[in-house]
């Protein structure tokens, strides 16, 4: 029914509730890096409505994507696969040449999933729309492994969580489908809830307790199942990962779901920069704080034998929130060395590149010197001299 950590091969969700937190960029980059880890990896665009992976990864959109595979049946998902640029890479377009297709009917929706799921890949990228509608609520569901972003701000910290408890809502509904006093309940709760005087998941199942022992310990234990990682973007200090702690104990508190953490990533101009060149992040700034916080990710998603499971060495931290926390404070202080010098760690390294360069060329220089000066031609030397710039 759903994907879990004894699947050899992984679908991971990016999805956040909020539109322009990053999952794109995420997507993108953690499928590249993935690819350059050697894992067959498919990032597919699921933005219906809002496509743009083939611009981030360079990639003109004259190919077929998800729009022309739900307006013509004979076509499979495999056909949609196009190569990258870059090995191990591959990606299936969005819905850019067919457009328009709004919210899919449940058959279709049936018809993606088991596209997706029988895609020959190590790893599946689905990059998900912003909000909460039943096609993103329902592509998060293909696994266990989804991630949600969030950036600090409230907005998008009460995007994620709601976009979390519309996921378990509907986990359950798709569970229980056949217990019709379950079901009952839930759309009887759901109608009456008035603003302000919600009723919590964790609530509503103790209320239910008492009807239903059997289905209530039941759900709490398909509850577990779901093991959302969160993933902090655009963060301006290292401190605000407590409001991610605080979305991973409400999520906890009021829906049984317990969530970890990916990793944090600062908020960094060369994002954007990267974007408006069409070359994917990673690519254009492989040095940066920003790209190693990414490549940190790739490589818990890949040290994890049995992701959604996390890659742990819980002697050294207390857990992934913990884990972040660290290494976030290792790159605040890496990017404040870069501020204060003046320089980006981009920057740095190519300064350090001419510097090196620019000594290769006066060892050059003072060799062809020795060489004049022992009889050579000292007018084409010194001619080469002041040709050459510094
Ligand atoms: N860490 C970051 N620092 C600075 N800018 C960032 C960062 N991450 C993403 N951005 C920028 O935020 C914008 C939105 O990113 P992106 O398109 O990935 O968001 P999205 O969640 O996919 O949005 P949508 O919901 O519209 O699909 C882009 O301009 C991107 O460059
Ligand atoms: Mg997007």
């Amino acid at each position: 029914m759903i994907l879990n950590e004894n699947s050899p091969k992984k679908i991971i969700p990016v999805a956040g509730g909020k539109g322009g937190v990053g999952k794109s960029v995420l997507s993108t980059n953690l499928s590249l890096l993935l690819a350059v880890n050697g894992k067959k990896t498919i990032v597919v665009d699921l933005d219906l409505g809002g496509s743009n992976l083939h611009t981030m990864l360079g990639i003109k959109n004259t190919n077929r994507g998800i729009g022309n595979f739900i307006s013509d049946k004979s076509l499979t998902m495999d056909e949609l696969v196009v190569p990258t640029d870059y090995e191990n890479l591959y990606l299936i377009p969005g819905d850019v040449l067919v457009y328009g297709l709004g919210e899919i009917s449940f058959e279709e929706k049936k018809r993606i999933i088991k596209g997706l799921v029988e895609l020959d890949a190590d790893y599946i990228i689905l990059d998900l729309g912003a909000g909460s509608s039943l096609n993103v609520i329902d592509f998060f569901l293909i696994s266990n492994s989804g991630i949600v972003v969030t950036t600090p701000h409230m907005t998008s910290i009460m995007n994620a969580f709601g976009f979390l408890k519309n996921v378990a809502f509907r986990f359950l509904q798709r569970a229980f489908a056949d217990n019709k006093r379950f079901t009952e309940y839930f759309d009887r709760a759901f109608l009456e809830r008035h603003p302000g005087e919600q009723k919590s998941l964790k609530d509503m199942l103790d209320e239910l307790r008492s009807i239903e022992p059997e289905a209530v310990e039941k759900a709490e234990l398909f509850l577990e199942i779901l093991q959302p990682k969160i993933i902090m973007n655009m963060a301006e200090e290292s401190g605000e990962l407590s409001i991610a702690e605080s979305l991973r104990d409400l999520t906890k508190r009021s829906l049984s779901i317990h969530s970890e953490c990916l990793g944090l990533l600062f908020m960094d101009r060369q994002v954007s920069d990267a974007l408006k060149e069409r070359t994917p992040f990673i690519m254009q700034y492989p040095e940066s704080v920003t790209a190693e916080g990414m490549d940190r990710m790739a490589r818990k998603i890949i040290l994890s034998k049995r992701f959604p499971e996390m890659p742990l060495e819980l002697d050294y931290y207390k857990d992934s929130f913990e884990l972040t926390q660290i290494e976030a404070e290792i790159d605040e202080q890496a990017r404040e060395k870069a501020e204060n010098s003046g320089y980006s760690p981009d920057e740095i390294d190519n300064l350090l590149k001419l510097v090196e360069q620019q000594q290769m060329r006066i060892r050059e220089l003072e060799k062809a010197l020795s060489r004049s000066a022992m009889g050579g031609n000292q007018g084409g030397i010194l001619g080469q001299i002041s040709g050459m710039s510094f």
